[in-house]
């Protein structure tokens, strides 16, 4: 393979083909060319695009087309971690379903600065591939290709690259599907390079180009990276991945919107008093804080995909399921959206934890001593149009933090009439859990079963591990690859709605580089950063559930409600709580799921050393309540030291 590598090529660097036909838009996994498929009947489209309006205007690409072409993906940067952890699982994934061509028909070629030894390196990159008898692991690794091509901003890899291409295609015809999994410095001279060399040769054969975020860290450094990508490449042939927008639940709110009648007419002010929106890591930098210091939660996680969340939530119904129409959708409600100022922003940063088992962010090798950047934000926006007015979107993202959790939660308004039987706090959620464990809930009041009319918050729980039990679950990226080789961009970022995006971040991201504000310092594993429940309720309204530490700090001192509390839980009724039972009470808090094992583990751990096995007294339980109140009012760095001295 290094041979060909330093083959001169004798050819124009300017072979553009016309862009690829446009492709129509792809409704389904399936092929959908079947007449009723065109006619748009709704029992005969489960749309890949997530269940927007079956208006077709043209045939789209089928898995039955994407299967049998002959297809070339490049990864640039296939040495780096995203490759190993999703690409190469993601493609073996693909063909192992049968949605991308196998055999001869597929090459796979990584492409990095220096040569590798190819067994080792497909050895170490596709550690991560679920392997599955239907598809031999020989087989897929067959495909395999590696070029050490050099510097990522010169020419001369690329022309080596379209070398090893042509002779790996041997001259017939084949799309190329060109992956930029490198950091973001040479985001825009490896798309011009690919763009000037590497285009497939033959008629009717398309080239599309993948990039990852971070697309800029502002509206200037996005305008100059959309300027070295779109003077090249047109925009339906760039796919700019947001892998949030391949993940089920979150494909899943326009179909719960759009296919259903019960929450559109809903869905507004009269109807809606806030939506959240929460991202929540029980991990920190783990040593990427080199990485992450120079970009902060606002624009790792906010700006990008949970605003991609927001945006489906809020937008108007599509004209149409054409990735433009949609995308058209997503900037008009972008285009609505207020500017937000610091005052609108809550930031926090991690300390170590209450154990100092889990070190802090300045901790980190890569991150300054005196770096304010948070890992914790919060911010109140707001969607100036007809049917956002007033109510509060809180978008939440933070590391370090108790559980791995995202997701929205609608909060309904109560109405005049629920005060009948419930009153004001009759408010009906829905919640849409995106990881982990895939679930849409809606909490309503319901009559609990008896003479008296009692009434009682439930569930309508659906959870897909159950509802779907069985069916297939695709990673984010398994659906990017796919659609990209369909050439359906309807789960892919437009450059007009990155433009928004960036419009509305960019003036609070100046302002927090500029004047630098302190962040509140939170200890690694809490619920929420200190402050935070207060700092919600006043600029939002939007009240946050209380975590074990706030509960029980609260019931500090009031004994009767400890012990009223304390015999809820205790079951069994044998005057003590075992880890069972506090898993309940644990629930209570957590919106009836599972607490994260190590919250319990701490729990137990600070109620006197104790560990999971061992049974929790009243007299520990009011113990702990004391601990509680103790370190809720002491400085997160000062936590432990402080409850160490009660002991
Ligand atoms: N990792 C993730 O989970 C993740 C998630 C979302 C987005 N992303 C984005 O996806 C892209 C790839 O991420 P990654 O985590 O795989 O990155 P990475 O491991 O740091 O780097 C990928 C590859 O790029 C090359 N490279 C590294 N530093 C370079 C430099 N200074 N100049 C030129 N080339 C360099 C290296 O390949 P060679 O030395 O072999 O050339 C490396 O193997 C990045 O833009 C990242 O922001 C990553």
């Amino acid at each position: 393979m290094a041979a060909l590598a330093e083959k001169t090529l004798n050819k124009s660097t300017s072979q553009h083909l016309s862009p690829a036909t446009r492709p129509s838009k792809s409704l389904s996994m399936e092929d959908t060319t079947s007449p009723r498929a065109r006619a748009g009947s709704w029992d005969s489209v489960s749309t890949a695009s997530g269940g927007f309006l079956p208006e077709i205007k043209s045939k789209p690409a089928s898995i039955k087309e994407t299967s049998s072409r002959r297809l070339t993906v490049v990864i640039f940067g296939a040495t780096g971690d995203l490759a190993k952890k999703k690409l190469y699982p993601a493609l073996y994934q693909l063909m192992l379903l049968g949605q991308l061509p196998r055999g001869d028909k597929i090459r796979i070629v990584g492409f990095g600065r220096r040569a590798v030894e190819l067994q080792g390196f497909i050895k170490k990159q596709c550690a991560n591939v679920k392997k599955d008898a239907r598809l031999p692991f020989e087989d897929f690794a067959s495909r395999l290709f590696f070029h050490g091509g050099g510097a990522y901003d010169k020419a001369p890899g690329f022309e080596s690259l379209a070398v090893l291409l042509d002779e790996l295609e041997q001259g017939l015809p084949t799309d190329r599907l060109f992956f930029l999994s490198v950091p973001p410095t040479v985001f825009g001279a490896c798309a011009q390079h690919v763009s000037a060399c590497c285009r497939a040769q033959a008629p009717k054969r398309w080239t599309r180009l993948i990039i990852e975020k971070p697309f800029g860290k502002d509206s200037d450094s996005f305008a100059e990276l959309d300027a070295s990508t779109s003077g090249s490449w047109s925009e339906d042939e760039l796919f700019r991945i947001d892998h949030y927008l391949g993940k089920e639940v979150v494909l899943n709110l326009s179909t719960l919107r759009f296919a259903n009648q019960l929450f559109e007419p809903t869905w507004n002010s009269k109807c809606i008093e806030s939506v959240e929106i929460t991202f929540k890591e029980d991990i920190g930098t783990q040593g990427r804080g080199g990485y992450f210091d120079g970009f902060g939660i606002i624009r790792d996680i906010m700006q990008n995909h949970l605003l991609q969340v927001l945006v489906l939530c809020a937008m108007e119904p599509p004209a149409s399921d054409l990735p433009e129409d949609i995308q058209k959708a997503k900037v008009e409600v972008l285009k609505a959206m207020s500017i937000p100022s610091l005052d609108d922003a809550f930031l926090a940063q991690y300390t170590e934890d209450n154990f100092m088992s889990e070190p802090g962010y300045l901790e980190d090798p890569g991150v300054p001593d005196d770096s304010v950047t948070p890992t914790f934000a919060a911010i109140v926006l707001k969607i100036n149009n007809e049917r956002w007015k007033g109510v509060p979107f809180v978008v939440k993202a933070g590391k370090g933090l108790d559980e791995r959790l995202a997701e929205v939660r609608v909060r309904y308004k109560s109405q005049p009439y629920n005060k009948l039987l419930v009153g004001p706090q009759a408010k009906n959620e829905l919640v849409c859990r995106i990881q982990p464990d895939e679930a849409l809930y809606l909490k309503t009041h319901t009559k609990k079963p008896g003479l008296e009319q009692e009434v009682e918050p439930t569930c309508m729980d659906m959870r897909y591990a159950s509802t779907f039990g069985g069916s297939y679950l695709a990673d984010a990226y398994e659906r990017m690859f796919l659609n990209a080789a369909k050439g359906d961009s309807s789960l892919f970022v437009s450059s007009g709605e990155l433009r928004e995006a960036w419009r509305v971040f960019t003036p609070l991201l100046h302002a927090i580089d500029k004047t630098r504000p302190k962040p509140i310092l939170y200890a690694f594993g809490e619920r929420n950063p200190r402050g935070f429940r207060d700092w919600s309720l006043a600029h939002s309204g939007v009240k946050q559930r209380q975590s074990f530490m706030e509960t029980l700090s609260g019931l500090s001192g009031d004994a009767g409600a400890l012990r009223a509390y304390f015999d809820r839980y205790d079951a069994d009724k044998d005057g003590t709580l075992r880890a069972d039972e506090i898993r309940d009470l644990a629930r209570s808090l957590y919106d009836g799921r599972d607490p994260p094992e190590n919250t319990l583990r701490k729990f137990f751990h600070l109620a006197r050393g104790f560990d999971l096995k061992d049974k929790i007294t009243f007299q520990d339980f009011t113990y702990f309540a004391r601990c509680a109140r103790i370190a809720h009012k002491s400085k997160p760095r000062a936590y432990e030291r402080d409850v160490c001295s009660e002991k």
